[in-house]
């Protein structure tokens, strides 16, 4: 078994899904971050396929700052409207953010990346979760902000 990662044969970028019109919340803006953090999940997942250490940090770096301007942005425009949901919101955040943190830490820690199928996929499926609990829950308030 030697040279065989853990997952070599069940982590596969093709397997992910991809951002559709289905989660739109009603903003290109905030809709086109959505689907760039979903493109980016699958570039770290092909990387991870191919094995390469390096370049899934660095497209887990690039994953981390497209979190963290579409946190901002979603957070910005929330204080721009009676949207009430604010506080639990920034928790979900903080939440999504540890764990591409996490993910992060665990690849530097370990150069092993063979393990990281399962913990894509946790983080791509409560992406996806989140944009459709609670994103679209401020679709309503969108145009107070225009
Ligand atoms: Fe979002
Ligand atoms: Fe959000």
């Amino acid at each position: 078994m030697e040279g065989k990662g853990l997952a070599d044969s069940s982590v596969s970028a093709h397997i992910y899904p991809k951002w559709n019109r289905s989660i739109s919340v009603g903003d290109a803006k905030l809709d086109r971050e959505h689907e760039e953090i979903f493109d980016q999940i699958i570039m770290v997942a092909g990387f991870v396929d191919q094995g390469d250490g390096g370049a899934v940090l660095a497209a887990i770096d690039h994953l981390l700052a497209l979190l963290e301007r579409h946190f901002i942005d979603e957070e910005r425009l929330f204080s721009a409207t009676s949207y009430p949901h604010t506080p639990a919101h920034k928790i979900e955040h903080r939440v999504l953010r540890h764990m591409a943190r996490h993910i992060r830490g665990a690849v530097e820690l370990s150069r092993d990346v063979s393990f990281l199928g399962l913990s894509l996929r946790h983080l791509i499926q409560a992406m996806v979760e989140h944009i459709i609990e609670i994103d679209l829950g401020y679709r309503a308030y969108l145009h107070e902000a225009e």
